[in-house]
């Protein structure tokens, strides 16, 4: 039966992702006598599915780090943590960690520059006039709709912002549409306000597809790299208010 079928593959690389996680640890601690305590190290079997220096699993769900602005790392880090997101295999590596040490692992993986890849060939090409429908959700809105323009926010280019916009392109289909149902059905938040939550609420899923599969299929501008800062939002949409967590202070 194909449910099930589905289910034992699902269950099967979960158990394999469990043994090379478990192999990775070992294998750090194995390091004890000249265990280098760096960064590096200690984010080790973050990789096991992040992909080497954070740039993409293998199987087109696990979102990449490197390069993403080390604000919005440092804010997913304490989502997972503090129950805003959900990812048991993950949350469990991050859920005994201090906010000091989750915005070193943020930067370290935000100084990542690694070339991104070209976008995978979506699986069931959408027809041509859902991607233009997508493409003007993300560069214009739908001010009927009281959508705004994804660019006002994630950047000109799509690319992200500086300190906490993560750029939208380089990124899955299906992760970027299994985010924006998160936002949806509550199981993902952002710090309060969480602006995404307000925007998903006014998208049919109909455009949240569209939006998805257009952003899915652009290649990331090369040299790509988030603006220094925040695009000003166009007065119609000053109500909309993004939150975001304070970085932590200087170590004790
Ligand atoms: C077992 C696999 C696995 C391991 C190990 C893992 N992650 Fe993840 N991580 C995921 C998945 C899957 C997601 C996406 C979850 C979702 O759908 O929201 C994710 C999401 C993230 C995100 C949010 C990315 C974004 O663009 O919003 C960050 C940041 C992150 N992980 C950091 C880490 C760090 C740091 C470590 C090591 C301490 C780690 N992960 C270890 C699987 C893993
Ligand atoms: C008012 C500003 C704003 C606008 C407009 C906006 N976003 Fe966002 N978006 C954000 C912020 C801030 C985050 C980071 C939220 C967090 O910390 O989890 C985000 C995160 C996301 C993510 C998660 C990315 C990841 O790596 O996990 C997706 C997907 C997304 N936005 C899609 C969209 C789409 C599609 C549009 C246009 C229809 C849009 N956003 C418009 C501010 C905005």
């Amino acid at each position: 039966m194909a449910c099930c079928a589905a289910f034992r593959a699902t269950a099967a690389r979960l158990l394999g992702q469990l043994g090379v996680l478990a192999v990775l640890w070992l294998a750090v601690a194995a390091h004890a006598g000249p265990f280098e305590n760096t960064i590096a190290q200690r984010t080790l079997a973050c990789t096991a599915c992040h992909g080497e220096q954070g740039r993409a699993g293998p199987d087109g769900y696990y979102p990449r780090l490197a390069g993403k602005p080390a604000g919005y790392l440092y804010n997913q880090l304490l989502n997972f943590r503090d129950g805003r997101r959900h990812y048991g295999l993950m949350t469990r590596m991050v859920d005994v960690l201090s906010d000091g040490y989750l915005m070193d692992i943020a930067r370290h993986f935000s100084a990542m520059q690694a070339p991104y890849p070209p976008p995978q060939p979506l699986a069931s090409p959408p027809a041509p006039e859902v991607l233009a429908r997508g493409r003007a959700l993300a560069l214009q809105g739908d001010a009927g709709q009281r959508v705004p323009a994804c660019v006002q926010c994630h950047g000109e280019r799509l690319t992200g912002a500086l300190p906490d916009v993560p750029g939208l392109l380089g990124l899955p289909q299906d992760y970027l549409m299994a985010q924006l149902g998160g936002w949806r059905t509550g199981q993902r938040r952002a710090h309060a306000p969480d602006c995404m939550a307000s925007i998903v609420q006014r998208l049919s899923d109909r455009d949240a597809y569209a939006v998805v599969s257009w952003l899915a299929s652009q290649p990331v501008p090369a040299g790509a790299h988030p603006a220094a800062e925040r695009p000003t939002l166009a007065a119609e949409w000053a109500g909309l208010k993004c939150g975001s967590a304070r970085p932590p202070g200087p170590k004790p």
